[in-house]
């Protein structure tokens, strides 16, 4: 397919629902082939039948990005069968419970870190292991949060684990810019996902509530979210890098 990213080969992480199915469908819209990793298999297979109903390419595996040894053979795969990997949007998050510090266990601060923080950081890793190998270049993507540009009582493990990702990326943006390798974060608001729907249990009361909070007055659709990585993941962003990108409809300018 023609497109911002015709001919890239790109991996998204936590693609069987939510952000990153929309954005697997956007960025095989736009010609990436998108070699989805994720946990929800019967879901992941669906997301990869919605990318080859609009005319793309896609493929799935079950991979726990927590799982270090797990990333660097996905990785390793990708670059043996595809010849490279050009773009990674590492994009598989938890929520965590909602409660005030005294009341997170040890147990639920490690596993949302775990998923959240260190998950981008195994896949960060390989991501750039395999570029700088390549030498060609390349971008990379995190899904960071409004909450990790801005403290939200209630939620201490999640605002971390995604303060975590913003500084991550500005970090291994600084070491890799002059080899040509791009690494962003996307800052959603209120999406449109399962998570949401979990997170407000769903709940139209809550949701207004929520939306109250927006200035553009409403959820994002996913795919809101999958054109801003297209963006960042293609070439017409090729001076863009360590930026944490809010979209949110304007929540955290406030
Ligand atoms: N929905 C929102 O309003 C919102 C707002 C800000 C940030 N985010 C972030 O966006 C990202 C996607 O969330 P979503 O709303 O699409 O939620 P979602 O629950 O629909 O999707 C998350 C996906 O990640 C996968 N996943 C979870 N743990 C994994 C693991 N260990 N290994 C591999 N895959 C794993 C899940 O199976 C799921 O498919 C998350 O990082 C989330 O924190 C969401």
């Amino acid at each position: 397919m023609s497109g911002i990213l015709a001919g890239k080969i790109a991996l998204v992480t936590g693609g069987s629902t939510g952000i990153g199915r929309a954005t697997s469908i956007v960025l095989a819209q736009e010609g990436a082939t998108v070699v989805i990793a994720d946990l929800q298999d019967e879901e992941g297979a669906n997301t990869v039948g919605m990318v080859e109903e609009v005319g793309g390419k896609a493929e799935y595996h079950h991979i726990d990005v927590t799982d270090f040894a797990q990333v660097k053979s996905l990785v390793d795969d990708i670059a043996d069968r595809h010849g490279s990997l050009d773009g990674a949007f590492n994009n598989a998050g938890i929520e965590g419970p909602t409660a005030k510090i005294e009341n997170v266990s040890i147990e639920d601060w490690e596993r949302v870190i775990g998923v959240n923080l260190t998950g981008v950081f195994n896949c960060m890793k390989c991501e750039i292991e395999q570029m700088i190998k390549q030498d060609t270049g390349g971008s990379i993507v995190g899904t960071s949060s409004a909450a990790g540009l801005v403290g939200i009582p209630g939620a201490p493990s999640y605002n971390a684990s995604k303060h975590g990702v913003v500084g991550l990326t500005k970090t291994i943006a600084l070491e890799y810019g002059s080899r040509n390798i791009r690494v962003n974060a996307v800052c959603p608001g209120f999406i449109e996902t399962p998570m949401l729907d979990r997170v407000t249990d769903a709940s139209a009361k809550i949701r207004d509530q929520l939306i109250k909070m927006v200035p553009m007055r409403r959820v994002a659709d996913p795919s809101e979210i999958g054109h801003a990585v297209a963006w960042l993941l293609s070439d017409k962003s090729s001076y863009v890098t360590g930026v944490a990108l809010p979209v949110d409809g304007g929540w955290v300018a406030q």
